[in-house]
């Protein structure tokens, strides 16, 4: 299994362009199913779990021309094969499940494995679920796979969820695009990628308004067309950068930056002391800071604008740099801090109480082998890594290829000091 080796102590200077959204690539991606005109995704992120979703895709009947290393995407699902989404595809990459509800919008019946828990929390189906019974899909739960038909069609259905979630508000926009008359989807989650899947499939001749806020509107269409569509850039790969930045120090600007989407976790990096430059018409973000400490900073991570769960690792990271105490509370996932015990290999002193986390800064962190669990807590320990002194080895780095395009390129070329070494974990 390959590793990376991360000599600390470098300060980050240069610029970075900010690549497409993984989570908005594997929605956009899915919403191919509901035509059976092609689909052209530009701005497409090359990374495992896209290639991922791409190969569950074929597996479906889509035909995908994605050259390796191009970030253009064609889909193609002119005639589809099957309608089963297999275990060992969804339970790899959860977002695979989300071929349900266009599945069935496009041939009246599917059987997709349920996608199981994960390291960061449980994360039930069941608001998913709940979505498509409403818009008339007749499901069954049997061996581990969900059975659905919707004999007569899917009819508009009028959704409140008991809680935003992301998976199951782009599940129920997918899905009712096609269904007969009018969806509502109330208290709908709001976080930006599902304003670009909406935008994708307005230009696909669908009608939906909305997306963005927490009530949703689809008016079913009988057929959908082809599209070309560009991938919104990646908010959590930008923060990310951000923080790597603001732990290492040095002067990093990001460039094709989703300044909007990332409000709430510039203000928490400024109160934390470091210089912010957010320029939102040139799509920039240029992250400063001299030799100065962090302040400590607290912070809740909550459904957006709030401050994203997806980027709580690696502020934690950072605040086990600073002058003081933050304390962390993880509102989203019940299991996210599996980070905390790597970072305190480095020397960070943090102490997990339920889904709270008391993180006393130190004034330095020293390098030491680690271990990655998921995507957000690996990056968060090559993020302490590279402010650490001496050297860092961070094994299991799976995890990091499913959602950072070219990391190490990307980082080394401001002056970071990582290489990739394959082989055994240490
Ligand atoms: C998406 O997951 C993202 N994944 C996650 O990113 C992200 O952390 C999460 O949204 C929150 O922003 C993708 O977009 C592929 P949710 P999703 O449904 O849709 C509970 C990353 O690192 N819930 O908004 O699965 C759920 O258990 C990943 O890139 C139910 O109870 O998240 C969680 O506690 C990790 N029943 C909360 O809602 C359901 O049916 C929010 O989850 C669905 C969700």
């Amino acid at each position: 299994m390959d590793r990376l080796n991360i000599i600390g102590g470098a300060q980050l200077n240069g610029r970075i362009r900010v690549s497409g959204a993984k989570n908005s690539a594997l929605k956009l991606m899915v919403a191919c199913l509901l035509t059976d005109e092609p689909i052209t995704l530009t701005n497409m992120p090359s990374l495992a779990d896209t290639r991922f979703l791409a190969q569950l895709l074929e597996t479906l009947g889509v035909e995908v021309y994605w050259p390796k290393g191009e970030s253009t995407c064609h889909l193609n699902a002119a005639e589809l094969k099957s309608t089963i989404a297999p275990y060992e595809q969804v339970r790899k990459m959860r977002a695979s499940f989300n071929v349900l509800g266009p599945l069935i919008a496009r041939s009246g019946h599917a059987t997709v494995s349920l996608p199981g828990g994960c390291a960061i929390g449980a994360r039930p189906v069941d608001l998913h679920l709940q979505a498509l019974e409403a818009m008339g899909a007749d499901l069954k739960v049997e061996s581990g796979y969900v059975k659905a038909a919707a004999i007569q069609g899917l009819k508009g259905a009028h959704i409140v969820f008991a809680m935003p979630s992301v998976g199951a508000t782009e599940h129920a926009m997918l899905t009712a695009t096609l269904a007969k008359g009018e969806t509502i989807l109330e208290n709908a989650a709001r976080e930006p990628e599902i304003e670009d899947l909406a935008d994708c499939l307005n230009s696909m001749g669908a009608k939906v308004t909305g997306a963005g806020t927490s009530t949703i509107r689809i008016t079913g269409v009988e057929k959908l067309h082809g599209t070309t569509h560009a991938v919104m850039p990646d908010r959590i790969e930008a923060g990310t950068y951000a923080m790597a930045a603001a732990a290492a120090g040095g002067d990093v600007t990001l460039d094709g930056a989703p300044v909007e989407a990332l409000g709430a976790m510039i203000a928490k990096l400024r109160e934390a002391g470091v210089t912010v430059d957010a320029d939102e018409a040139a799509s920039t973000l240029r992250i400063r800071r001299n030799g100065t400490r962090l302040k400590a900073v607290s912070v809740s991570t909550q459904p957006h604008p709030g401050f994203p769960t997806d980027l709580q690792a690696q502020f934690m990271a950072l605040m086990s740099l600073a002058d003081g105490t933050s304390i962390i509370r993880e509102t989203i996932f019940e299991n996210r801090f599996m980070h905390a015990p790597e970072l305190s290999r480095l020397g960070a002193d943090i102490n997990v109480r339920g889904q709270e986390a008391v993180v006393k800064g130190v004034p330095q962190l020293t390098g030491a082998p680690v271990m990655a669990t998921d995507l957000r807590a690996s990056v968060s320990l090559v993020i302490a890594g590279l402010a650490a002194q001496g050297e860092t080895v961070v094994n299991r780095i799976y995890h990091l290829d499913r959602g950072f395009e070219r990391l190490e390129a990307k980082l080394n070329a401001c002056g970071a000091n990582i290489q990739r070494l394959s082989g055994e974990d240490e």
